[in-house]
């Protein structure tokens, strides 16, 4: 028992000399090790893979809220997450955890319509995701929602046909200037 004590007081001692040494590193330009960047998508994945349990999908086979979840999408989310026939941007080449490429073929996004919607609601912690359940209704993160599952492989021809003039909505009460206004 001593002996366990001993080795925990150690690697304490040891823990806090290396944090307070200031020696690790935070820049986003200093990536993690392969296996700490598992760890941390095991965390997340498993996370909202529970969190998401008992959420009720609605019908997201309608193109009205596939339209309407793109024009919200080309107004906030394109300058992370990028869109087919867009432009790169810094933010998408610059953060770290660096964010998702929805319409590209290879894109590893696999969460069920329900992860997703728990993911564009609650955000996630350190990497950059805002949580946008803040500022919109379930009906216009279920929209989003709806439009991320078919925006893989999408052409830019497509996408900016769903997207048409574009236009933006919030929850009435948290801008006052927001409301359906084109961007
Ligand atoms: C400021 C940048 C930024 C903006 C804006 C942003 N996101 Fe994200 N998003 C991220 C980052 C970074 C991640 C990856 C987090 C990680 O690796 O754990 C992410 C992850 C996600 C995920 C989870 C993907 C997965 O495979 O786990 C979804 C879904 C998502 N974003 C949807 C959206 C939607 C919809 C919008 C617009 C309403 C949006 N994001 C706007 C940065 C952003």
């Amino acid at each position: 028992m001593k002996k366990v004590l001993g080795v925990v007081g150690v690697s304490l001692i040891g823990g806090a000399a290396f944090i307070f040494s200031g020696s690790y590193n935070v820049a986003a330009t200093d990536e993690h090790w392969d296996i700490t960047t598992k760890l941390l998508e095991l965390v997340r994945d498993r996370s909202v893979h529970s969190a998401s349990e008992n959420i009720i999908v609605p019908e997201l086979n309608d193109i009205e809220m596939i339209s309407n979840g793109a024009k919200n999408y080309d107004a906030m989310c394109v300058q992370c997450h990028l869109a087919p026939g867009a432009p790169k941007t810094e933010l998408n080449q610059a953060l770290y955890p660096k964010p998702p490429t929805f319409h590209k073929n290879d894109d590893k996004h696999k969460h069920s319509p329900a992860e997703t919607f728990w993911a564009i609601k609650n955000g996630f912690k350190m990497t950059g995701m805002p949580a946008w359940g803040e500022f919109h209704t379930e009906q216009q993160l279920w929209e989003m929602t709806a439009f991320l599952q078919e925006l893989k492989g999408m052409s830019a021809d497509r996408y900016f046909e769903l997207v048409g003039e574009g236009g933006h909505s919030h929850k009435e009460s948290s801008h006052d200037d927001t409301k359906n206004r084109g961007h």
